[in-house]
């Protein structure tokens, strides 16, 4: 199955990289719904994730962010992103995460639809934002003085309006759609690759289980993203004669 991709990405000029947590994990960072380990597997979505859960406890949902960013603090790309960065041709990564680990890796076209966990932002409507402080309580706006809240969107929030209709874009207008490490349960996210077929762009997966995406993609890839990005590079490589390191 790989080299039936490989041999279709190896002619493709735009290639469209949707990633979630999966892409994330072999660096440490936990997944959501993962069944032990997924974050939404020990904490609840919506004590921790909401405006509603921010306005009621700031200081309980501040202290979770805050750990949150304590783990990205100690963790750095894995395989998956290095492959990505490297990709033998242009690639846009459309990414669920928050960890900024693509653009650690060296990928330049990253859309962020869920926003960065190292930013803050004002929770009122000024707009402000800023670097995330390390403060242990949330800091009061340096514009407005409302409380300040990790620039991440909640459950019930609407996505950043300019990385959406970049990411639309990018996948009705690509040679392949790539699904990596997501669930694909998460709207309007996951209707992204739903998109790209409406627009006859074939899809591929890489997950370590099936999906909803499943049965819809034209090539499905059973297998961690760590591994299974690189070997697709490789081949891809190859089918191109491409003998100088990336
Ligand atoms: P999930 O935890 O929902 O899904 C991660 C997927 O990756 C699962 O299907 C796993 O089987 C798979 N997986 C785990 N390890 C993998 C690996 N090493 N290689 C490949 N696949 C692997 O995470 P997302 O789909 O990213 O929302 O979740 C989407 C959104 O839901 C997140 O962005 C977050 C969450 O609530 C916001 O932050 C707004």
């Amino acid at each position: 199955m790989i080299d039936a991709l490989a041999g279709h990405l190896a002619g493709a000029a735009s290639v469209v990289a949707l990633t979630g947590a999966g892409v994330s994990a072999a660096s440490g960072v936990p997944t959501f719904r993962d069944a032990q380990t997924g974050l939404w597997a020990r904490y609840d979505p919506m004590e921790l994730a909401t405006p509603e859960a921010f306005a009621r406890d700031p200081q309980l949902v501040w202290s979770w962010y805050a750990w949150r960013r304590s783990l990205l603090a100690r963790v750095w790309p894995n395989d998956a992103h290095i492959a990505l960065a490297e990709w033998p041709g242009r690639v846009t990564v459309i990414t669920q995460n928050v960890d900024g680990l693509h653009q650690r890796a060296g990928s330049k076209a990253v859309i962020e639809l869920h926003g960065r966990l190292d930013r803050d932002r004002c929770s009122a409507v000024c707009g402000t934002r800023t670097p995330a402080s390390a403060a242990e309580s949330p800091p009061p706006c340096p514009h407005c003085g409302a409380l300040m809240r990790p620039d991440v969107v909640w459950f019930g929030e609407a996505l950043p309006e300019q990385a959406l209709a970049d990411a639309l874009a990018a996948v009705r207008g690509a040679d392949c759609v790539l699904s990596i490490g997501t669930s694909s349960l998460v709207r309007p996210a996951a209707e992204l690759p739903w998109e790209a077929l409406a627009a006859g762009v074939p899809v591929g997966e890489i997950n370590t289980e099936a999906t909803l995406l499943t049965g819809q993609a034209r090539w499905s890839l059973r297998g961690r993203a760590d591994q299974t990005l690189p070997a697709l590079v490789a081949a891809i490589r190859q089918r191109r004669g491409d003998h100088h390191e990336p």
